[in-house]
């Protein structure tokens, strides 16, 4: 058994904006079952959700700042999270990154290094929290200079940092170096240094003692120029220290036979009354009850997500006999184009903006198959529960896409382990084909039915994971 304090910028249900808060909702618990006494720490974000009571616990005062140690449990768990309460820096109305323009906060440096400062107190056993941890696991750039300031003090627990999304990478001028009052032991160009910028995630490249990412194929990518925007020398150089470990699903979330969003429950062995989902998620959206294959795709809206690759197909698409409904939020061209497609063909497409839980749940449950076109995705969740839900999904080949889906060809029909439909390019032509090979296996009802119940079956459960991270945690 281990002391793990769990750093992360978002948690589900606490505060969410893409998978690392449903990945930090999660393995803290998945880790707990087996054993492990595990601390969840987050910022004390304006927008925080609990439904469980709140205590103050503690004052960190720092150099120049200070801030609260609050105290409350992930709902519907027993693992206990610190919230780092600093109002003026975390008590804003918005998301935890952007303000409500959708712009980035223009003190995020000085946002993230205050929470980086207040988790190694509390991982130094500083925290008045009379708890000291064996291992910090951190999570993304925003907890990066928690390895690096760790790394300068003695008596100091192992670090474990996860890449989530190498795109994002925390850079600031270099000036927010000596703004941040940073340690000048930190700035070379083997340590925070990034082309003369502060980097916040090479804190956690290059000082962890271990590197993980959230599926295999991403951990050998990003590796490479295309997929390691800069770092992937850093990358190769650490490669005996990186291991990539596929993100699970969290089955309290998602599981069709309790999920109080959906509007039918239903497993592999009752699929027929999967459409009850269909018509209500129709009904929902205002399209017409049409017994056509039905497409779903819920998403940030960014380049990452291939979304333009899906706006060159929707011409082609909207001429066959299909729907398609989609939810999401980004980009404003993206939203725009989008919105201006659905409005054309209100029989046909439906466009949700903004950020729903309980619609993402029912498009999952309601939808015939599941679209992610991503150009790179270190894992990707939506595939997951798609395939739980029996909603095959359509993914191109990378990260976390390429590990965890089984492409329909005649022999993985035959074994039974055919779960979607992988496409190689990133292009809207393999995308438009992969979509027509979709609708031709759809036709076939029988087949169709097996592929639904060999990803309905597969293990995506977070014990496995859980495993392999505490794998690595006693090898430190
Ligand atoms: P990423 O973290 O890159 O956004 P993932 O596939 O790992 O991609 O995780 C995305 C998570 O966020 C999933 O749980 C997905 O359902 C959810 N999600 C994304 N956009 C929305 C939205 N607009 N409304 C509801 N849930 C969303
Ligand atoms: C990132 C990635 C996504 C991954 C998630 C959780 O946001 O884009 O692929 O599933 O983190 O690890």
């Amino acid at each position: 058994m281990k002391k793990i304090l769990f750093v992360s910028s978002e948690a589900h249900p606490l505060i969410k904006t893409g998978g690392l808060a449903d990945v930090s909702g999660s393995l803290p618990k998945a880790l707990a079952d087996l054993g492990d006494e595990v601390r969840l720490i987050i910022p004390n974000y304006q927008a925080i959700k609990t439904t469980g009571d709140i205590y103050y616990k503690s004052t960190v005062q720092l150099q120049n700042a200070y801030a609260n140690l609050l105290e409350t449990r992930l709902p519907g768990t027993d693992v206990l999270v610190w919230l780092v309460d600093c109002p003026q820096l975390f008590g804003l109305a918005g998301n935890p990154y952007t303000d409500a323009q959708g712009q980035a906060y223009a003190n995020n440096a000085e946002r993230f290094a205050l929470f980086c400062r207040i988790a190694v107190e509390v991982a130094m056993g500083r925290g008045y929290l009379d708890w000291k941890p064996d291992i910090v696991h951190c999570n993304d750039w925003q907890t990066g200079l928690v390895p690096a300031l760790l790394s300068l003090e003695s008596g100091r627990p192992a670090t474990v940092f996860t890449i989530h999304n190498m795109a994002y990478q925390g850079l600031f001028p270099k000036q927010a170096f000596s703004l941040l009052n940073l340690p000048r032991a930190l700035w070379h160009p083997n340590g925070l240094e990034f082309n003369g910028s502060l980097s916040f995630i090479k804190g956690g490249l290059a000082y962890a003692d271990r590197i993980t990412t959230v599926s295999p194929t991403y951990a050998e990518e990003i590796q490479s120029a295309e997929f390691g925007y800069g770092l992937e020398g850093l990358l190769s150089y650490r490669n005996n220290d990186l291991t990539g470990i596929v993100n699970g699903i969290d089955d309290g979330q998602w599981n069709s036979l309790t999920d109080p969003a959906i509007a039918s429950h239903y497993d592999a062995s009752s699929l027929a009354d999967k459409q009850g989902n269909k018509t209500a998620l129709q009904t929902r959206l205002g399209l017409p009850l049409a017994k056509v294959p039905l497409f779903a795709l819920i998403s940030r809206l960014v380049d990452q997500k291939g979304i333009d690759l899906l706006l060159a197909c929707l011409p082609e698409m909207m001429a066959l006999p299909l729907q398609f409904v989609l939810l999401g939020s980004g980009e404003k061209q993206y939203e725009q184009q989008l919105v201006a497609f659905a409005k054309a063909n209100p029989e046909k497409m439906a466009v949700t903006l903004g950020y729903d839980e309980d619609l993402a749940h029912l498009m999952e449950a309601g939808a015939d198959l599941f679209l992610m076109p991503s150009r790179f995705e270190p894992c990707g969740l939506n595939q997951l529960y798609s395939q739980r839900y029996g909603t095959p999904p359509i993914v191109r080949r990378c990260g976390g896409l390429a590990d965890t889906v089984i492409d329909t060809l005649p022999e993985t029909l035959a074994n039974n382990t055919a779960t979607g439909f992988v496409f190689d390019q990133a292009s809207a032509g393999s995308l438009m084909e992969a979509i027509k090979r979709a609708l031709f296996v759809h036709s076939q009802p029988k087949v169709w039915q097996q592929l639904q119940t060999n990803g309905m079956q597969k293990d995506f459960s977070w014990q496995n994971s859980a495993k392999a991270y505490q794998a690595l945690y006693a090898q430190l």
